[in-house]
């Protein structure tokens, strides 16, 4: 363990104490009987967080426990009804990881979420960050899980302002000195409310900041180059697809299941053909050539995913239910329920403009 100096010391005392008036009262927090926040809501909570927003996910996480309250309710699910939920929260693979760690930790560990690193990382989809967060803010283990909120702080407090690499060594070993002996679970948290409140990325709050004195950032007048703008990454890779919306005299939609591998997976959709890098290598889907209707064209969009940007045109007919053999259907209205990825929400809210 490192010697902890004064400096340590007090922007430790110092953040606990502004976590007791100011905390964000957020529901994975709720307080259990051992004044730790439920060990399942951390893993579940830590999950939703990967790349969405807190705002975002407060609702969708009030969401997931009603419907599954413990982890051996989550463990008995199958994967479509995870991946159902998920929609509008992107990176599917976070619902699966989540799914399968559930079904793991019901199996191995009796219902119980591991308190101990080595089996929480041998969990899907649990990282460093993740184990650490769990143990730290879900049994108040003497750690630090190093997100991006905290890794700025740290940067700024310790005034790191070389390449990324040297800094995310020295952050590494400088976030030791704030593993909490008996207040893991605050110090986590008042880390990461502070960074998201006060030591903002951009123009951060230091004329109100209680560790200002503490900051060698401030005293160098250096907060705002750190950290430091990685240069913008060159254009995103784009590809095209063509959508075909298809309804019937019920106002439904023709939809079907997409692969259980690659983007999407296992989500609803509807017809669409490969997605491809040049618009000229489209191919049309072998179930749309099978009907005779005319479609059509509606005004195409842009969706971006991380790694790409998806140019789709969008094909629109009517036809009746009859005509169409052994597809399944939906209610329009029903869409916002059953779980359909944004990009399809989306293509059907714009063929219905016609
Ligand atoms: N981001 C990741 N984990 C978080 C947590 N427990 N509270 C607030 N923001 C977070």
């Amino acid at each position: 363990m490192p010697k902890l100096t004064s400096k340590e010391l007090t922007i430790q005392s110092k953040l606990l104490n502004w976590y007791k008036k100011n905390k964000r009262i957020l529901p994975w927090r709720k307080l259990d009987k051992k004044k730790l926040p439920n060990s399942y809501y951390v893993l579940v909570s830590e999950f939703m967080l990967q790349q969405t927003t807190v705002n975002t996910v407060i609702s969708r996480f009030k969401d997931f426990i009603k419907k599954w309250p413990n982890l051996k309710k989550l463990s008995m699910i199958n994967e479509n009804q995870i991946l159902q939920f998920w929609s509008g929260l992107g990176y599917y693979a976070r619902a699966k990881n989540l799914l399968n760690s559930a079904k793991i930790i019901s199996l191995k560990f009796n219902n119980i979420v591991p308190d101990n690193y080595n089996d929480l990382i041998d969990l899907p989809g649990v990282g460093d960050y993740t184990a650490k967060a769990i143990l730290g803010i879900g049994y108040n283990k003497s750690v630090m899980p190093v997100d991006a909120n905290i890794k700025r702080m740290l940067a700024r407090l310790y005034g790191l302002n070389q390449s990324i690499n040297l800094i995310n060594k020295k952050i590494t070993s400088l976030s030791k000195y704030y593993a909490s002996k008996k207040q893991s679970s605050n110090l986590i948290q008042a880390f990461m409310d502070y960074g998201s409140i006060i030591c903002v990325p951009r123009n951060p709050k230091c004329g109100i900041c209680i560790i200002a004195r503490e900051c060698i950032a401030n005293q160098k007048k250096i907060t705002n180059i750190i950290p430091k703008k990685i240069k913008s990454k060159k254009t995103k890779m784009k590809k095209y697809t063509r959508a075909y919306v298809i309804i019937n005299g019920s106002e439904e939609i023709l939809i079907r299941r997409r692969a259980s591998k690659g983007m999407l997976p296992s989500m609803l959709e509807v017809p669409n053909d490969k997605w491809v890098a040049e618009k000229k290598l489209l191919v049309k889907d072998s179930s749309i050539s099978l009907f005779q209707k005319k479609f059509t064209k509606c005004k195409p969009i842009i969706y971006s995913f991380s790694h790409f940007d998806l140019a789709i045109d969008i094909y629109f007919t009517k036809e009746r239910k009859r005509k169409i053999k052994n597809h399944d259907w939906i209610l329009l209205n029903n869409i916002a329920e059953i779980g359909m990825p944004t990009i399809m929400k989306k293509i059907v809210a714009v063929a219905k403009l016609n």
